[in-house]
């Protein structure tokens, strides 16, 4: 893969855009054949900005029409290392009892913010919630969690952009790269 530099920062290319756009479309059609009633799609802010976009254009094409919430979460401050509390910044706004929750976020790494986030809408009676991300960093999982739907595994590096950020930078990234440098 390539490298391209973002104003003062060099970066490795993981997944470039093309390659993005081709596995959101396929998960928006693997997400079709599922079967999900009443839809409610739930993004995990910040980081799934960009890849829920994508993926409810995508959704449309499948053949979905889903209802939109957002949950921000935060976990990591704005350091690298998981901090392993989880805090509600901005609570969905929707009632979900009874709903299908798709609950879509950019990266699992322990999985604790997706399995916290699941725990939540189940608790208030969601009929069900399924997760989907982006990218799963494998042999990192420590919460118990079955992930439905994975866009790629993901190298073990701590990537940005397509809505990743480090330290608030680099989510406005069209691909998901690794930081090599100034
Ligand atoms: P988990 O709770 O350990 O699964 O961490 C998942 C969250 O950590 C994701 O929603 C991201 O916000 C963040 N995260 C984990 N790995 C990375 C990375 O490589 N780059 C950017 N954010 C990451
Ligand atoms: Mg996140």
């Amino acid at each position: 893969m390539g490298q391209v530099v973002a104003g003062d920062t060099r970066l490795e290319v993981i997944f470039d855009a093309d390659r993005i756009a081709k596995r959101v479309h396929e998960l928006a059609r693997e997400i079709a054949a599922a079967g999900l009633d009443d839809m409610l799609v739930v993004s995990i802010l910040k980081g799934s900005v960009i890849f829920m976009a994508d993926l409810l254009r995508a959704m449309h094409e499948a053949g979905l029409a889903p209802e939109v919430e957002f949950l921000s979460l935060s976990s990591y401050g704005a350091g690298t290392e998981s901090a392993g509390s989880i805090a509600i910044l901005r609570d969905v706004e929707s009632d979900v009892t009874g709903r299908s929750v798709l609950l879509v976020d950019d990266i699992l790494e322990s999985g604790r913010t997706l399995a916290f986030a699941k725990d939540l809408l189940a608790a208030r009676g969601a009929r069900e919630v399924r997760t989907c991300v982006l990218l799963q960093k494998p042999g990192k999982l420590a919460a118990e969690l079955e992930v439905d739907f994975v866009g790629f595994q993901c190298p073990d590096r701590f990537v940005v952009g397509y809505g990743m950020d480090m330290a608030h930078s680099f989510r406005q990234l069209p691909f998901v790269g690794v930081v090599i440098g100034d």
